[in-house]
């Protein structure tokens, strides 16, 4: 029986790219993200390469909308063998004291509580079910600190503690639960920005031990293998994909 993997905010960027990974594994998709139209724009680019896929609209802070989406892959699938728990925003860029509380509110709602709000309910039936395995996204801004990202590395360092400790209370029951932290990818959103912005692109490739942005198929793989029986005994780390940057900051 083939496996089943729900990805969040698998409408666009890493999300998208580690959908279209997974199926080349023959894995089924669950494509949960808050845009229909990208999420519908996965599951046909996914049913393409021969396995089932399912769209589910969700906004990942509400805690409802995530047992509702958990659910429904259950419903349709039977079981949740692996779980790429991803959505995420960035923010404005501002200072800290120059953003609003709004804004802090909703980085921390989508990334963090979000984020919990999956493990919660997913890790549930891992567990049940004997395990499974888990990705989180983290960032290059959760293992460093930076200027301009306060809100969005507080949701970031906690995605690297909560996998921490995930582990420390469920990986005897058979759950593995890794993170990874990008260093600036080249999404869609990311493209765009830099393409209206060829300075700022040039700075940040500058900074970068390899000179270039990091491509979502080298994210997608990484994801992969972390997911995957190929991973088997690495639990609780979080893997840097960004070129060397912050492990020579
Ligand atoms: N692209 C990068 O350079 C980079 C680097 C490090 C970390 N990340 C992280 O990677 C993750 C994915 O980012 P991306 O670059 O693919 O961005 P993206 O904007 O291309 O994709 C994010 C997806 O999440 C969805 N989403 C946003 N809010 C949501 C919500 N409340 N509920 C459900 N879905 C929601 C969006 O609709 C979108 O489809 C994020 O957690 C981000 O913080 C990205």
């Amino acid at each position: 029986m083939s496996n089943t993997a729900i990805i969040t905010g698998g409408g666009s960027g890493l999300g998208q790219s580690t959908a279209l990974r997974l199926a080349d594994e023959g894995v089924n998709i669950v494509v949960v993200d808050v845009s229909e139209k990208g999420g519908n724009d996965t599951v046909e680019k996914v049913k393409e390469k021969g396995v089932d896929a399912i769209f589910i609209k969700a906004d990942v802070s509400k805690a409802e909308e995530v047992k509702n989406y958990v659910d429904k892959t259950l419903e349709h699938f039977g079981s949740i063998d692996y779980f790429f728990n991803n959505a995420g925003i960035s923010g404005s860029g501002k200072y800290f004291l120059d953003t609003d509380i709004k804004e802090i509110e909703q980085i921390v709602g989508i990334n963090l509580l979000g984020a919990l709000y999956g493990l919660r309910y997913v890790a549930e039936v891992m567990v049940k079910n004997g395990g499974g395995s888990i990705v989180n996204t983290a960032s290059s801004a959760g293992v460093i600190g930076q200027d301009t990202v306060v809100t969005y590395a507080a949701t970031k360092h906690g995605i690297v503690g909560m996998t921490k400790s995930l582990v420390a209370e469920y990986a005897k029951d058979g759950l593995r639960v890794n993170a990874i932290a990008p260093g600036p990818t080249e999404t869609p959103m990311v493209k765009n920005y830099f393409e209206a912005n060829p300075e700022m692109k040039k700075n940040a490739e500058a900074g970068i031990p390899q000179k270039r942005l990091g491509t979502p198929e080298e994210v997608a793989e990484t994801v992969a293998f972390l997911l995957t029986s190929k991973a088997q005994y690495i639990n609780g780390e979080t893997i840097r994909i960004d070129g060397g940057f912050t492990n020579t900051k």
